[in-house]
Order: C-alpha cells, then structure tokens, then sequence
C-alpha cells in the first residue's frame, strides 16, 4: 500500500498478545509506525507476572518476545497506564489506529457465602505475589496447615504445586527474594484442589498435570468415590487426545499408594462449592456438594455436602479482564466488545480506529500461543479498513510524530521506560541472579524498577536494595530533566 506517511498505531500492552500484534502489522504490507504502550516498567504481560516461576522452559518465550521489541522498528513505552498517564483522547489524538492488547490481571468472582472471610484469596492475586508484580502487597500470609483450591485449571495446578513445594525445590528459579521468604515459613501439610465436574472435565494439560506427580516431598491423592464418566466423558476421553492423557494419569494415579511424604495434594471431584466456612471472620473450612453428571458432561447438585477443614481458600475459576473507560466492554464476559477484533457499541457499530487482541479480545483461557492467532485477525481487519483510518485520523501532522507523544509524558512527569531502559533492568536482574548461580533475580518494587531502568540508582545501590522491599537508595523519582530518560 502506497501512502505519504506511516499509518501510526499505538498498542495498549506489551504482553504475547500486542507484541505478536506489532509484529505481524510491521511485517504487514501496510507502512505502520508502531508504539507499544505498557503500564508496567516490564514488558512481556503473564509471560512475566503470570507463567509460574518454576517453568523456566515457558518463561524461555520471553526471548522471541525480546527478539520482536528489541529490534528497533517497534518503540516500547512501558511505565504508561491508559486511563491515567495517557487518556484515550490523547490516544485519538496521536495516532491513527488502537489496538488493546490489555489482557486479563483480576480473578473472576466468585459468588458463594464466606468468600470474603479473612483467609480466602483469588488465585491471580497470589500469582501476582509469587511472580513479582509491583503492584501487588510484598507479603502473603502463609498461615494455613490445610488448604482448599476451587477450579481445576492450570491456574489451580500453578497455585497447588506453588503452595506445597518445598522451598529448596524452587531455588534454582527466578522467584524473587521475599517470596522465597514468606513460602520459607509456610507450615501446609494439605492442599484440596476441588472440580465441579469429573475428570474428563478438568481444564490440565497433561503434561503440567504429570509434572505434579514429580514434585520431591509431595504426594497427590485422588479418590476412587470421585470417579465418574458419563457419555459425554466417555466420546471426550476417545476424541480428545489431551482429555485421554489427562484421564489416564489420574485414572494411573487411583492405583497408586501414597508415599508418606510431608505434603500432600488431594484431587478431588464432582464436588462444587457451596460455602466457605468461618469462625471470628476467618475460614475455617468448606462446604462442598456433591454433583452428578447429567449425560452431556454437565453437572447437578445432589444435596449432599461434605465439609473440610482448611484455614486458607484460593479460588482458581478464572481470570477477569478490566474495563478502559470509554472503550465498549462486555461486563458478562469481561472483553472489550468486538467483532473479529474491530471493537464494537453494545449496538455492534463498529468504533473507528479502535481494535482488540489477545485475552482482552477473547476471553481469559488460551495458551501464549493463541494470542498469534488473534493477531492475525486483528491485523488483518486493520490492514483492510487503513484507507479510512486514514481518511478519519483525527491527528494532525504534528501531533503524529512520535517526539511529539513522548514530549506530552514528559510534561505529564512520566517516567517512560524504553527498549533500552528495560535492557539496564534486564542486566541487572540478571546479575543479581548470576550471583545467586540462578537465571535472574526479579526486581519487585516500581520505583526501584525504574530508577534501575532510568539509571538513577548505581548497581551498587540497586543491589543493596534489590530483589526484596527496600526502597531504592539515592534515587529522585520526581527528576524528569535526565537525557537517559526522555531521549527518543
Ligand atoms: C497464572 C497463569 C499462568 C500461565 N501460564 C502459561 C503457561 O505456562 N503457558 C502458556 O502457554 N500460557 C500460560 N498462561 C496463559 C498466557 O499467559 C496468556 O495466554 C497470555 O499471557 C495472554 O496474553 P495477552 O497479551 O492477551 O495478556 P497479558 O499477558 O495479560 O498482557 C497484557 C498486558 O497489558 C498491560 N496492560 C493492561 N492494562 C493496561 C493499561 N491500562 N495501560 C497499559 N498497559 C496495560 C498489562 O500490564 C500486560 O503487560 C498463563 C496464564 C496465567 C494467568
Ligand atoms: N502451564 C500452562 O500451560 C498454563 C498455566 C496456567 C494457565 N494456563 C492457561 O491460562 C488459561 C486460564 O487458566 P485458568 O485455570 O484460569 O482457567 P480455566 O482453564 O478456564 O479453568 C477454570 C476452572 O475453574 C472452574 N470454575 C469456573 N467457575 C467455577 C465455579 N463457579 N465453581 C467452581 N469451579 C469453577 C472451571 O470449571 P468448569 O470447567 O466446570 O467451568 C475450571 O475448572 C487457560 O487456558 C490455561 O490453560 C496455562
């Protein structure tokens, strides 16, 4: 396509999904100037904040990632949150074209008595703690002997091996340095992962189902009484490779004797939650009913309950994507309303100039590489409506230069963190990791992140500080004039 100038484009987050974005519009026929905007001062999305530490092979992803960002012809604007640093006025106003790529962060609720005690907490928040997140509290209260998971996804598969491996066995990872603090003092002995349906039903992936029969010092438990297969289970089991793999190791597993180790995961099924029990405003327990196949691999309560004894819940039932004012959201889905990735009113009257992908698009389940896929169709709507986005920019020449952007957030006193910046970080976690003999050792703290990425910390300062909560030394966060910082 022949043009005067580059069609510009920001993409609102630099998880698998926007990076997969940039990547396939840069290769595109369409001349595209490309920013990727992200709230925090690390690319990457769940591949970083997500993918359990302990699955180093998956986190190994970030490297295509890095190879896409760090090219050169796609800018990074990380540490910039649409909604506040940048509105989507100024986003109307400095580009042609939008793609949200914001993926999901929150759990899903959860509406049953007691979900709200002290002691019940949402699996993407734990996550959060585990891998790092900058905005989540530093400290996680690890006090419950007895644990109970609701959801068989792999979300739950992560929380359960999370919470009962021994902390010695994730060393060798890059989980950061007061995680392994707060597991260190972790007195569980029993983690109950609860399905509401029967195994044919679970959402695992053989292979991270299998890994959990290999976690040193932990033995998993399934119970003969929660083993049952309706027709449905029985076409599942035959037609679906992964559902056959699945059923067969926990079919395996019913025929294996417990070893004696100090942890156990208990895998229990047909089971749904009813209530979650407490006691002074703390969880003491759950209420589970019974459930029954109906044929079709759904379920029905049969009235009967059965209580356990846990002092901590994690809801495991999904993820929940967050709304961007102003952009048409699906509040029964938590997507951003759209069409094959052209965002849409409630009306379906397509909103010009704005588009989704990834989780955001879709809904929270799919692998990293799914979100190529959504790509691809995102992409190509845009490449076919470019005459008009064109023809409808409400950006005037000026304001689509990409200094221009850049000089509004340094106005604004925010500090950006660009490909480079990142890579300053990126150095030194590592460094901190070689010291440790481990791959990387997270930075946790935003200002700390950023002052490290920023340069406005030394090494020696940074590492002192790093890795736990200390608030970096030295630093002036409010300092904008440094050319490190803003150059272009
Ligand atoms: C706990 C967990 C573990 C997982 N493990 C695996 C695994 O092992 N293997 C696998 O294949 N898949 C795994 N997945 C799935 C995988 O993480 C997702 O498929 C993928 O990350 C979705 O990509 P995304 O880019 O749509 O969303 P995300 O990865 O969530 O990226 C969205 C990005 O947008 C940014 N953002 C959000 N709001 C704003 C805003 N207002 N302004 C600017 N930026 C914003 C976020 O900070 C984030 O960086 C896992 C998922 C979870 C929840
Ligand atoms: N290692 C990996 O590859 C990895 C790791 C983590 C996540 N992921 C991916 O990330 C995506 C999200 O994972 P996820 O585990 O959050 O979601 P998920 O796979 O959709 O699993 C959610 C689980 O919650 C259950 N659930 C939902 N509502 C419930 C309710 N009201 N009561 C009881 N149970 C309820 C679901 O049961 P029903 O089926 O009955 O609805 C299901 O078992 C998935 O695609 C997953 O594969 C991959």
């Amino acid at each position: 396509m022949t043009t005067e100038r580059p069609l510009r484009v920001a993409i609102i987050g630099a998880g698998p999904a926007g990076t997969y974005a940039a990547d396939i519009l840069s290769k595109s026929d369409l001349d595209a100037s490309i920013d990727i905007i992200e709230r925090l001062p690390a690319p990457f999305g769940l591949v970083r904040y997500g993918v359990a530490p302990d699955h180093p092979r998956i986190k190994q992803i970030i490297v295509a990632l890095a190879n896409v960002l760090g090219r050169g012809d796609i800018r990074l604007l990380a540490n910039v949150n649409i909604g506040t640093d940048l509105t989507l006025e100024d986003l109307r106003e400095h580009y042609d074209a939008v793609i949200f790529a914001t993926g999901s962060f929150h759990d899903a609720d959860l509406d049953i008595p007691g979900i709200d005690l002290e002691g019940s907490f949402g699996a993407a928040d734990f996550v959060s703690w585990y891998d790092g997140h900058p905005d989540v509290p530093r400290t996680w209260p690890l006090e419950a002997k007895e644990v109970a998971v609701f959801g068989v996804g792999n979300v739950a598969l992560d929380v359960a091996r999370v919470l009962s491996k021994h902390v010695p066995d994730l060393m060798p990872t890059e989980v950061p340095a007061n995680v392994v603090e707060g597991l260190k003092g972790s007195p569980v002995t029993d983690v109950h992962v609860f399905g509401r349906r029967g195994p044919a039903q679970v959402k695992f992936s053989p292979l991270e189902l299998r890994e959990l029969g290999h976690v040193p010092d932990v033995d998993v438990i399934v119970y003969p009484e929660d083993f049952d297969f309706d027709e449905a289970s029985m076409e599942a089991a035959e037609k679906n490779k992964q559902t056959k793999l699945v059923v067969k190791t926990l079919t395996d597993w019913t025929l294996k004797e417990p070893t004696g180790a100090s942890r156990r995961i208990h895998l229990r099924f047909l089971q749904a939650p009813h209530e979650v029990l407490g006691e002074d405003g703390r969880v003491v327990g759950v209420r589970m009913e019974r459930t029954a196949l109906q044929g079709d691999g759904t379920v029905k309560g049969t009235g009967e309950f059965i209580d356990y004894p846990v002092q901590a819940v994690y809801r495991a039932v999904g993820y929940w994507g967050t709304e961007i004012e102003g952009v048409p959201f699906n509040h029964d889905r938590g997507v951003i309303r759209n069409e094959a990735g052209r965002v849409v009113t409630e009306d379906g009257e397509a909103v010009p100039g704005f588009y989704a992908t990834g989780w955001i698009k879709r809904g929270p389940v799919g692998l990293i590489g799914h979100t190529k896929s959504d790509a691809q169709e995102t992409i190509a709507n845009l490449v076919e409506d470019a005459p008009a986005l064109y023809a409808n920019t409400r950006a005037t020449p000026a304001q689509l230069s990409p200094d221009n952007l850049l000089r509004l957030l340094k106005d604004r006193g925010v500090p950006v963190v660009q490909w480079k910046d990142w890579e300053v970080l990126d150095a030194h976690e590592r460094a901190l990791g070689e010291a440790e003999g481990r791959e990387r050792v997270k930075v946790v703290p935003r200002e700390e992140m950023t002052d490290i990425a920023l340069g406005r910390v030394s090494g020696n300062d940074a590492a002192a500080g790093s890795g736990a909560d200390a608030a970096a030394g030295g630093a002036d966060p409010a300092a904008d004039d440094d050319e490190h910082a803003w150059s272009i």
